[in-house]
């Protein structure tokens, strides 16, 4: 089987992709469904996410869907008219049952419907959900697993070529794989960083969550295979992808 990692996303995916945007998409994404949201839409635009939500009412105020909670950023930090931003440490501090997140972010939620766009089997994967995202994508695979990095801003992100060396690790203890140099290159990235805190914190996005005052999130980011939930875009609908 064919391991491939993609530092920055480029499409043209045929069989398992596994999503990488730990600071902080894909962190939080795990933490909604753990907190008992029964799904997860991405959409392409915040406005997209608002017109989910927000209904005309007969007076033509706007009225709330409560079946849908909105949370996402620009920048790092909330965008306006949204529940919540998309921070892991907030969501899993929250109960959602019965709800369904709607989520729009800078770079995560864009990098997951590259991967639909050809993706037989998209899951969403951080470090809090390494192993069991690695044991799903394994099972599921044919011949190929791309894992997809989401980056910060169209720039190689250090923290999601670390994430990608942890589950290039565990895929290549599950079985015999032909690994390109993207892979080579995330598997030298884990192996020279060591430690998932200092990594996460010396990379740019994670000194910028920082400096906003989010650095619990980046602490919570770095905690390893905590989480046995692996989100899974079950189709991309319309412009959403729907995530169980
Ligand atoms: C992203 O999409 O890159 C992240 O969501 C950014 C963030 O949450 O700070």
């Amino acid at each position: 089987m064919k391991l491939r990692v993609d530092l920055l996303p480029h499409g043209g995916y045929s069989d398992t992709v596994l999503v990488v945007d730990i600071l902080r998409a894909t962190t939080t994404a795990v933490a909604y469904l753990e907190r008992g949201a029964e799904g997860l839409l991405l959409t392409a635009s915040p406005e997209r996410a608002l017109a989910l939500r927000d209904h005309p009412g007969p007076d033509g105020e706007p009225v709330r869907d409560e079946r849908y909670l909105l949370g996402g950023e620009r920048g790092g930090l909330p965008i306006p008219g949204f529940d919540f931003g998309n921070s892991p440490v907030e969501a899993s501090g929250r109960n959602f049952t019965g709800r369904t997140v709607v989520m729009n972010t800078t770079n995560g939620t864009g990098a997951a419907h590259v991967a639909a766009q050809s993706g037989k089997h998209v899951l969403l994967a951080a470090l809090t959900n390494a192993h069991a995202a690695a044991r799903r994508a394994r099972a599921r695979a044919v011949e190929e697993i791309a894992i997809v990095c989401s980056g910060t801003d169209e720039r190689v992100s250090l923290e999601d070529a670390y994430a990608a060396g942890v589950l290039a690790e565990y895929l290549l203890a599950m079985g015999d794989f032909t690994v390109d140099d993207g892979a080579r290159i995330a598997l030298t990235v884990r192996r020279n960083l060591g430690n998932p805190l200092e990594a996460l914190s010396s990379s740019g996005h994670g000194v910028h969550l920082d400096r906003l005052g989010l650095g619990e999130d980046v602490r919570y980011a770095a905690r390893i295979s905590e989480s046995t939930v692996v989100p899974t875009l079950a189709e991309l609908q319309d412009v959403e992808g729907a995530l169980r």
